[in-house]
């Protein structure tokens, strides 16, 4: 059996050459084909499209010339360090590389290489695939990925803001609806009330000054005010919008309101001074309302000076915070004053420093509101032992809450 020899097989024919460069020539991947020193031996169009050059260009030249710093400096390295160690980094593994144009552009390319001896000579053969779009599609995921989770972040954040919210929503209308409550309590407590206090009060007149049971019926009575005066204070505080608007001359209306407790006063020992300009406007307001507020705080500085003392009663045309034109009344006392830490609460709807059963601490939250429904503001400043002044700002014209 004649032998064959080796070098033939290894030695490709003419024939097996072009039908390689043929098949090279059509493949739609590039490749490229290197010896042991890096040089290239082969470029096909696909790869001549790739990297901008034509074969003629680079054959023979460095394959770094197709590679951005830093690799174009360190290939060679690669390549000798390969032939030393026969260890393989990239042969037949293949790896994400970024390659140059002859235009110096830079893309990402997926590069295969794998090696080929014919006879002595050794060759590596790289397949390369340009992975721009596979990679601007990845980032263009990362990002519709980063927007995902910013808006989801801002989602969890308005989130929040919507249960903060309805949490202050049900407060409000928890607040809204024991209002209502107490409002409607005090509308049915009102009737039998009025029955039980006329009933004491021919009780009272029918039993002789000396009757042992006089005392009692008095006892009852007063209680029977005191509930009277919570049920009028807590339909006070929660009417609203029933005002009914007219012509006002407020320093009038003090002093009008100054004589339900002058009497009071004189026996409390408390001097009214009346420092009420001539010339404050008339004002558009609800004149039982104010006579309510008034009547509230001359009963506080009243209180407030149980050893007596000066009670100053003072109006004059003004201005609110915001400039528009205004009425001031102030009612200073020379009393006990407010301690400073409790002054930011005494407007509060139930704060009182009274005893059990004096007061109900509604009258500052009953002024307060009814002067913000006239569109005004009230002011307290108070100084402990030295005594408490009380500033209300009613606006003159017409740009109240008032129904006209
Ligand atoms: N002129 C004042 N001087 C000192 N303290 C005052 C004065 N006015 C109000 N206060 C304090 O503010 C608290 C609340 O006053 P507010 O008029 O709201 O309720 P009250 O007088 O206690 O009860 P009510 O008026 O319902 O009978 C009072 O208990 C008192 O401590
Ligand atoms: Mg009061």
């Amino acid at each position: 059996m004649p032998t064959v020899d080796p070098g033939l097989v290894e030695q490709p024919s003419r024939d097996s050459v072009t039908r390689a460069e043929a098949i090279l020539a059509t493949t739609v991947d590039a490749v490229m084909v290197i010896d042991e020193r890096g040089l290239i031996e082969v470029l096909n169009p696909a790869a001549e499209r790739m990297f901008g050059y034509a074969a003629g260009e680079v054959i023979g030249r460095n394959i770094n010339v197709l590679m951005p710093e830093p690799y174009r400096g360190e290939h060679d390295g690669y390549l000798a360090n390969y032939l030393r160690t026969g260890q393989k980094k990239i042969i037949g593994i293949g790896r994400e590389v970024v390659g140059r144009r002859k235009d110096g552009t830079v893309f990402p390319m997926d590069l295969a290489v794998s090696e080929a001896r014919v006879g002595e000579h050794r060759s590596f053969v790289g397949i390369v695939r340009d992975v721009t779009e596979r990679k601007q599609a990845e980032e263009a995921l990362r990002e519709s990925h980063r927007q995902l989770e910013t808006a989801l972040a801002a989602l969890q954040t308005k989130g929040e803001e919507v249960k903060v919210m309805s949490q202050q929503l049900w407060q409000a209308a928890k607040l809204a609806s024991v209002g209502e409550l107490a409002a409607s309590i005090a509308h049915e407590l009102n009737n039998p009330l009025a029955t039980v206090s006329l009933r004491m009060e021919s009780l009272l007149a029918q039993t002789a000054a000396d009757d042992p049971r006089r005392r009692l019926l008095e006892v009852v009575e007063q209680e029977v005010d005191r509930m009277a005066d919570l049920v009028a204070n807590l339909l006070q505080f929660s009417r609203r919008g029933q005002q009914r608007a007219s012509s006002v001359n407020l320093g009038e209306d003090l002093v009008k309101t100054l004589e339900l407790v002058q009497h009071h006063f004189r026996s409390r020992h408390i001097r009214v001074v009346q420092e009420l300009a001539s010339d404050v406007p008339v004002i558009q307001a609800d004149r039982q309302l104010l006579r309510q507020v008034f009547l509230n705080l001359l009963t506080n500085a009243g209180d407030a000076m149980p050893e007596g003392g000066t009670l100053t009663l003072r109006s004059a045309p003004g201005f609110l915070g915001d400039g528009r034109p205004a009425v001031v009344i102030e009612f200073a006392d020379t009393g006990l004053g407010i301690p400073r830490e409790l002054l930011p609460r005494v407007m509060e709807p139930f704060f009182t420093t009274k005893e059990e059963g004096k007061g109900t601490g509604l009258g500052l939250a009953i002024c307060r509101r009814a002067v913000q429904e006239h569109g005004g503001t009230i002011h307290i400043t108070s100084e402990l032992g030295k005594g408490t002044t009380v500033r209300i700002a009613l606006p003159i014209g017409n740009d109240t809450n008032v129904d006209h």
